[in-house]
């Protein structure tokens, strides 16, 4: 039983325990209206300075989303940004999980033909 839960605790702390669910990810992600800044389709950023995030892969989309949070108090890992931390604040872990599911389900163009 104590080990059982060890394990919970630690596979919950490196975010493997929930299973994501795109679909909650999409919920989220419409109702924060990342795309004012992101641009339609989380694709088309509306400044250079905003990244395109479309089809970018959940695990680091999770951890970006997560740095946000953590912030830069935590020199090592997390990310300072004042707007990205501001959005991130609300968000439980597991919703992170779900919008970065969501994220990575999207057609995104990352490379730019030279
Ligand atoms: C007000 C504008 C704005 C809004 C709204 C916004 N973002 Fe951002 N986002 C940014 C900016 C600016 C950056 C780059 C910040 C930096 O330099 O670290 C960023 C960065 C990110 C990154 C890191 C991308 C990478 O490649 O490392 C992720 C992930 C992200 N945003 C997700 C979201 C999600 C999900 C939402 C909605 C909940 C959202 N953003 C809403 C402006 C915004």
């Amino acid at each position: 039983m104590k080990f059982a839960l060890i394990t919970a605790i630690l596979l919950s702390s490196i975010g493997v325990a929930h299973a994501a669910s795109a679909d909650k990810g999409q919920a989220l992600v419409e109702k924060a209206n990342c795309a004012s800044c992101h641009g339609a389709g989380l694709n088309t950023p509306i400044l250079p300075a905003y990244p395109k995030l479309a089809g970018q892969y959940s695990d680091y989309l999770y951890y970006a989303l997560k740095a946000y949070k953590v912030g830069n108090g935590n020199a090592q890992y997390g990310r300072n940004n004042a707007v990205m931390g501001s959005q991130v604040q609300t968000f439980t872990d597991a919703d992170m999980h779900d919008i970065a599911a969501y994220i990575a389900t999207l057609p995104g163009n990352f490379v730019v033909k030279k």
